[in-house]
């Protein structure tokens, strides 16, 4: 890291740990504050601020839990990519919801996402899965994730497989991977502050506008 981005940070984490988030002054949008707060997180130079706890739980409601990747966001709601066979993905194809979570401890920031999930569609996850470096195309392919494997030498050997049948040319988006979109119908916003008294400003979806209420620490 630069002496700059190093400075940056610094000044990013001071703005994050003095300043409070009020119920009166914050957008009436959750999606902006989570923009402006993103922001921060990466302005703060934070290693994989787009890495997200997300909870799903099966038809019995057994939840689980993992980390993933953000790879967009938007009015519409916030998108990962997967396979979809995976243990997740079962999940929510039995319970499409999910909650997500993000953690910013240099910040002492919270962020908690709570919504309905769909998959995108195959256009958006195909132009997403061409951006991606082509090991890791190959390496979506020859992952049946969630399902037993019997040695890593296994699934080498698949790997090895898909390079040589994809050895030229564009590789083609799996039919079984993909994007989920969760839309979120609560977002909630914890900011740390001294004594514990911690700011928490809960965003509740009603019809066409969100609610804006603070929550006790
Ligand atoms: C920081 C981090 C980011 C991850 N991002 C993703 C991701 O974007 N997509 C994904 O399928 N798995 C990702 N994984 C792996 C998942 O945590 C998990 O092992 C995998 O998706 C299988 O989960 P499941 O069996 O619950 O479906 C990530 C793991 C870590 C530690």
């Amino acid at each position: 890291m630069s002496i700059i981005s190093k400075m940056r940070a610094l000044i990013t984490l001071g703005e994050g740990m003095s300043r409070g988030i009020s119920e009166l002054t914050v957008s009436d949008d959750p999606l902006s504050l989570f923009a402006d707060w993103f922001e921060s997180a990466k302005r703060a130079g934070l290693a994989l601020p787009e890495a997200m706890t997300v909870a799903t739980a099966n038809a019995n409601g057994l939840p689980s839990a993992r980390m993933m990747l953000l790879k967009d966001f938007g009015s519409e709601g916030f998108v990962f990519y997967t396979n979809y066979e995976s243990r997740k993905a079962l999940d929510l194809q039995e319970n499409p919801q999910a909650a997500l979570v993000f953690h910013w401890p240099a910040l002492q920031r919270q962020i908690r996402v709570e919504g309905r999930v769909e998959r995108i569609s195959t256009e958006e996850s195909a132009a997403y899965f061409r951006t991606r470096p082509r090991g890791s195309c190959i390496g979506a392919w020859s992952s049946k994730q969630s399902s037993t494997l019997d040695s890593r030498a296994a699934l080498e050997q698949r790997f090895r497989d898909y390079e040589r049948r994809f050895d030229r040319g564009e590789i083609p988006l799996p039919p079984f991977w993909g994007g989920f979109r969760v839309i979120p119908d609560c977002v909630e916003f914890w900011q740390g502050r001294i004594n514990r008294l911690h700011d928490r400003i809960r965003y509740t979806r009603e019809g066409n506008h969100w609610r804006i209420e603070r929550l006790y620490p």
